[in-house]
């Protein structure tokens, strides 16, 4: 694998970037063929733009599954960003949630510098924005838009990623989440985030999304304008082998590299662990 690591901690180790494997630029007749049937259905649901009205989750009030290391884990991330997710999630939006503010706290405890307080933050590709409550707690955004392409796509219960994402950003200050493509949207950020961004075929197809969302390029270049002078670009990929692809396409994007780690111990156990990673508008 072209990575090199450093610096070994207990649960993260410094990645980083060298040359990246390119990803296949020919699809197969089954990905072309999956790739049409969802673009149908991406069709649809952004045609209908279907609401069934805000959609709240059922509170679990308690999480019991978890012991040990993992417990304490929680106790502190509790603790430390006063938060109670099993207060206001069904259990898994809780779990989850825990995750990825834990995934958040230990790459900046890596980092070793303050995490960004305040300022106007995006999210790019948000699915419902399940996790906008973690980003809250770990920035204390003065704004936080979560901006997700296929923002209607309908659940088995009949309601749509809309009215999710409006119960999730309920309660949340100045927070909103747009249903736009992102490499058009041009409002400017001091922080942008993206959580497991598409920049290879597989991914997209495993999310029941057209290939020609696959765009890399073009995302992050607009993520380098979109950036204010001196902001952040914060990046999680699924693993060293995709981290590298899109470290290369950040690269020709205009962005520069200035950190990333491998977050090897996570609330939810992963096969693959995930790499966070840190950007500049050059
Ligand atoms: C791998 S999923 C990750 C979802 C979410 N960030 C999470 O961590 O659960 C990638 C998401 O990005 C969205 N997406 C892909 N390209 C996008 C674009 N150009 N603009 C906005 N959203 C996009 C997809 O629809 C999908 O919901």
């Amino acid at each position: 694998m072209d990575t090199v690591l450093l610096s070994e901690t207990t649960d993260v180790k410094e990645v980083l970037p060298l040359d990246a494997p390119l990803p296949q630029s020919r699809y197969s007749f089954s990905q072309r063929f999956r790739s049409g049937y969802h673009a149908l259905w991406y069709r649809l649901s952004d045609g209908l733009k279907w609401s069934r009205g805000l959609y709240r989750e059922t509170p679990v009030g308690h999480l019991t599954q978890f012991r040990g290391k993992r417990l304490a884990r929680i106790a502190v991330l509790q603790r430390r960003f006063d938060v109670r997710f099993e207060q206001q999630y069904a259990v898994m939006t809780a779990i989850k949630s825990y995750d990825y503010l834990d995934i958040l706290d230990q790459a900046w405890t890596f980092l070793g510098k303050p995490r960004p307080v305040g300022g106007v933050m995006h999210d790019v590709g948000a699915s419902n924005f399940w996790y906008a409550r973690a980003l809250h707690a770990f920035f204390s955004p003065a704004s936080l838009t979560g901006v997700e392409v296929e923002g209607y796509r309908i659940y088995s219960n009949g309601y749509s990623r809309w009215d999710y994402a409006q119960g999730y950003v309920a309660d949340l200050p100045r927070t909103s989440f747009k249903v736009c493509d992102y490499t058009q949207y041009t409002d400017s950020a001091d922080t942008i985030i993206a959580w497991f961004p598409f920049v290879s075929a597989a991914p997209v197809l495993a999310w029941r999304m057209p290939l020609r969302v696959l765009s890399p390029h073009t995302l992050f270049r607009r993520v380098a304008e979109n950036l204010s002078p001196g902001g952040l670009f914060v990046m999680v990929n699924q693993g060293c082998e995709e981290a590298m692809i899109a470290f290369d396409r950040c690269r020709r994007a205009g962005l520069q590299f200035e950190n990333s780690c491998e977050v090897r111990s996570t609330v939810r156990p992963r096969r693959i662990p995930p790499v966070v990673s840190w950007w500049r508008c050059c």
